[in-house]
C-alpha cells in the first residue's frame, strides 16, 4: 500500500518479484512445520466441516457481497473462487484466539488443515467456476442477463479508467519539466546518472517561470530552493558585478549547501523557465550522489571565492 502511493510503484512491484517467491516458500515451509497431521485421524469430521465452511461458506458470502455491489455474475464467481481459501491472516487470528483463551489449541490445527486443503483445492475451485461461467453463457436467457450486466459494468469501469488516466496525464504534465533523456542534454552535470536515477530526479523537479525583471532570489533571504535554468537568462548581482547565467546553469545552491542566507540577488533578464528542487530533495540528492555533490560544491566554493575577491576589491 505504501509503494502504491509512489509514482514508481510499477517498477517497485517488478523489482520486488523475487521477494514474493521467497515469501511464498517461507509461508509453505512454516505451514508445513506447524501442521500436526494426526488431526486428520483424530478429528476427520471437524476437518471436513472447517474445509466446507471455507470453500463453500466463505465463497457464498463473497458471491453475495459482489453481486449486491452490482458486479456481473462472472466477476462475482471469480472473486468467490479467489476467496475459497484461507492463509496467514487466519493463523494470526487463531494465535491471538489461543493467547486470549478464546480458542483451544486444537483450533489452530483445524485452521492449518483448512488452509492446507483449501489452498490445494483452489485450482479445482477455479476450474469449476470456469465451467459454471461457460454453462451460464450457453443458456441464452442467462447469457443475455449476464452480458447486459457486463456491458454496463464495463462501460462504467472504462469511464473510471479514462478519467483516472486523464488526471494522471494532467498531473504528469504539471509536474514534468523535461524527459529523463533531455535532462542530460540540458545539464551535463547529471551525465553519470543511470536512466532510472534520471527518471527519479525528473519526478522531483517542479517548474517555475519568471518574467524579465522579476527578482527570483533576494540576497540575505532564507533559502529553500535550488534553480536549474531550462530556458532564458538570469543575472546574479554581486556588488557592482553582474554575472549572467543561462540554460544549463544552476543557482541557489550556495545557501542550501552552507546553510547561510542567500549570497546575492538573482533577477530574470528574459522570460525564463526553471526546474527547481526543494531543499529537502536537493540535500537527499547530494547525499545519494557524492560525485555530483563534489562538482556542485566545487562550483559553489569557486563562486564564494570570486565574491570574496569582488568584495575586497570594492572595499
Ligand atoms: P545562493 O547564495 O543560494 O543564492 C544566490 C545565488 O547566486 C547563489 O546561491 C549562487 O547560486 C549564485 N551566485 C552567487 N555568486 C555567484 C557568482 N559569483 N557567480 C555565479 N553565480 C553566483
Amino acid at each position: 500500500m505504501v509503494l502504491h502511493e509512489s509514482d514508481l510503484s510499477q517498477k517497485a512491484a517488478t523489482n520486488s518479484l523475487p521477494l514474493q517467491d521467497a515469501f511464498a516458500v517461507l509461508f509453505f515451509v512454516s505451514v508445513g512445520m506447524l501442521f500436526d497431521p494426526s488431526i486428520l485421524v483424530r478429528e476427520p469430521l471437524m476437518v471436513a466441516a472447517v474445509l466446507l465452511l471455507i470453500v463453500i461458506g466463505k465463497s457464498l458470502v463473497a458471491l453475495g457481497i459482489v453481486l449486491a455491489l452490482g458486479y456481473p455474475l462472472s466477476t462475482a464467481l471469480t472473486v468467490s473462487a479467489s476467496l475459497a481459501q484461507i492463509g496467514e491472516f487466519s493463523f494470526i487470528l487463531a494465535g491471538l484466539g489461543i493467547t486470549y483463551d478464546l480458542m483451544e489449541k486444537e483450533g489452530l490445527n483445524l485452521v492449518l488443515a483448512g488452509a492446507l486443503f483449501s489452498i490445494t483445492l483452489n485450482p479445482l475451485t477455479f476450474a469449476a467456476v470456469d465451467r459454471l461461467i461457460r454453462r451460464v453463457q450457453s443458456n441464452p436467457q442467462l447469457k443475455r442477463q449476464f452480458e447486459e450486466a457486463r456491458v454496463t459494468h464495463f462501460a462504467r469501469l472504462k469511464h473510471d479508467l479514462d478519467s483516472t488516466r486523464e488526471q494522471a496525464a494532467k498531473r504528469a504534465a504539471a509536474h514534468k519539466t523535461f524527459t529523463p533523456e533531455e535532462l542530460v542534454d540540458r545539464f551535463p552535470l547529471f551525465e553519470g546518472l543511470s536512466p532510472e536515477q534520471r527518471e527519479v530526479l525528473v519526478l522531483h523537479f517542479e517548474t517555475r517561470t519568471a518574467q524579465p525583471g522579476e527578482r527570483i532570489i533576494r540576497a540575505g533571504d532564507k533559502a529553500d530552493t535550488v534553480y536549474f535554468v531550462v530556458d532564458g537568462q538570469v543575472e546574479v548581482a554581486v556588488g557592482n558585478r553582474r554575472i549572467k547565467l543561462g540554460a544549463g546553469d544552476f543557482f541557489g545552491e550556495m545557501a542550501l549547501i552552507s546553510g547561510l542566507p542567500r549570497a546575492a540577488d538573482v533577477t530574470a533578464l528574459d522570460y525564463s523557465k526553471f526546474a527547481i528542487l526543494s531543499r529537502r530533495d536537493f540535500r537527499q540528492f547530494l547525499t545519494r550522489y557524492p560525485a555530483i555533490r563534489d562538482r556542485i560544491a566545487a562550483l559553489a566554493s569557486k563562486r564564494r571565492e570570486m565574491n570574496r575577491h569582488l568584495a575586497s576589491e570594492n572595499a
